[in-house]
């Protein structure tokens, strides 16, 4: 599985780039109102994609398809691992398929049932983002989503790469892995949050303190 952040903050990506987990960046209007402050939000993306070699998307503000295939081929413009963001519109599934046909990859957002997702795919995204959290939100099963549609997409040989986003905890990226998503978008607390349990703090604290009753340092090592 494919791990991508859900973040525009650059000192989040450079922490997680170190570590080698993270494949991509997702970031959104929200998340990049954040991050841009007085800044021009194309000049917060040029600096993510330089910091990441894969996939960074992007997403369009207009609501029209012309106005976002333009937007679209701006954005693509600014580094070669940009993917466009589209929301899921009448609209924005003609701006997949132009901007599809003009080689740029496409991320199709907001997207909360399986029909939607298989849509998306119709048109030519290449990848498609049903938010799992915010479902779960409005008191409905957002992994069935993810359920459903894998199903459909593996029906019928479907390229299009599902991106579980909306993820709140480790639970959702464990079902999301096991249902068979291809990417999950972690904001950075949860990408941390997998990396904890409080056995290993505990074993760890264990190991530590028998450490310290040895009398002479051991060969090699120093005494903690
Ligand atoms: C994904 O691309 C979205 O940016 C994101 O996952 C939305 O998550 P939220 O529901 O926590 O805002």
């Amino acid at each position: 599985m494919k791990f991508f952040l859900d973040t525009a903050s650059l000192k989040d990506i450079s922490w997680a780039t170190q570590s080698g987990l993270i494949d991509g960046i997702t970031t959104n209007p929200s998340l990049l109102s954040k991050q841009a402050g007085d800044l021009d939000p194309r000049d917060v993306l040029k600096e993510i994609c330089s910091l990441v070699e894969g996939p960074v998307s992007a997403e369009v503000i207009a609501v029209d398809a012309d106005a976002m295939v333009k937007e679209g081929q701006e954005l693509a413009k600014i580094a070669e691992n940009i993917v466009v963001k589209i929301p899921m519109l009448e609209e924005g599934m003609i701006a997949v398929r132009r901007l599809a046909s003009a080689g740029i990859r496409t991320n199709v957002t907001l997207c909360f049932s399986s029909v939607q997702c298989l849509i998306a795919a119709k048109a030519g995204a290449s990848y498609v983002s049903p938010f799992i959290g915010r479902i779960d939100d409005v008191g409905q099963e957002g992994m069935d989503v993810i359920r459903e549609t894998r199903a459909i997409y593996d029906n019928y040989a479907i390229a299009t790469e599902i991106l579980a986003a909306s993820i709140r905890h480790p639970r959702h990226v464990v079902e999301a892995a096991m249902i068979g998503a291809d990417v999950a978008t972690l904001p950075p607390d949860v990408l941390k949050k997998l990396m904890l349990h409080p056995l290993t703090d505990r074993g760890l604290e264990q190991f530590l303190s028998d450490w310290r009753t040895l009398g002479a340092p051991a060969k090699g090592g120093a005494r903690v």
